[in-house]
């Protein structure tokens, strides 16, 4: 296994649309495991493989206090959604980061674990909002963007800041 380099943004990599996967090998076992144990380290509850310069449609998440649910969501579809969360969020992308983001309530989602084996997933609450977050980050988005302008400069101004102290 290996700890993965998250990227930052606003790294311009963070908006690409990523691909579905079309073949379940070895490779994409060993990219969720990676996936896992990068999360796990950073400590974060999700991870979206853009996050970690892989465009494809691969997402592992665990809001579990112990760190031992681990959801891995191969190409992810939201096909219903209901109610209004408003959860604060964070992402790893963003480090320090904290706002609330209007998301849906309850999802069902329909996707294929690592294996190519297809499921149904309904979620509430904090894994809801979760999955939310890094299905946007399959299509590019990262959750500051729903912030407003003058947020979003804050953000960019602070991350600025961080690259100066570790550089
Ligand atoms: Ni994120």
């Amino acid at each position: 296994m290996a700890l993965l380099n998250i990227l930052r943004y606003p790294d311009a990599r963070l908006h690409k649309v990523a691909a579905p996967v079309t073949v379940f090998d070895e490779g994409l076992k060993k990219l969720v495991r990676d996936m896992a144990e990068t999360m796990y380290a950073a400590p974060g509850v999700g991870l979206a493989a853009m996050q970690v310069d892989v465009a494809k449609q691969v997402i592992v998440i665990d809001v579990s206090d112990r760190q031992d649910s681990l959801v891995v969501l191969v190409n992810p579809e939201i096909v219903e959604a209901s109610g209004i969360s408003d959860i604060e969020e964070g992402c790893l992308s963003v480090p320090g980061v904290y706002d609330v983001v209007e998301r849906a309530e309850r999802v069902k989602v329909r996707a294929y674990d690592q294996h190519g084996h297809p499921f149904t997933l309904e979620a509430q609450g904090l894994l809801s909002v979760c999955i939310q977050h890094e299905i946007d980050h399959l299509k590019g988005k990262v959750f500051v963007e729903y912030l407003s302008q003058l947020k979003q400069q804050r953000v960019r101004a602070k991350l600025a800041k961080q690259l100066r102290r570790t550089a």
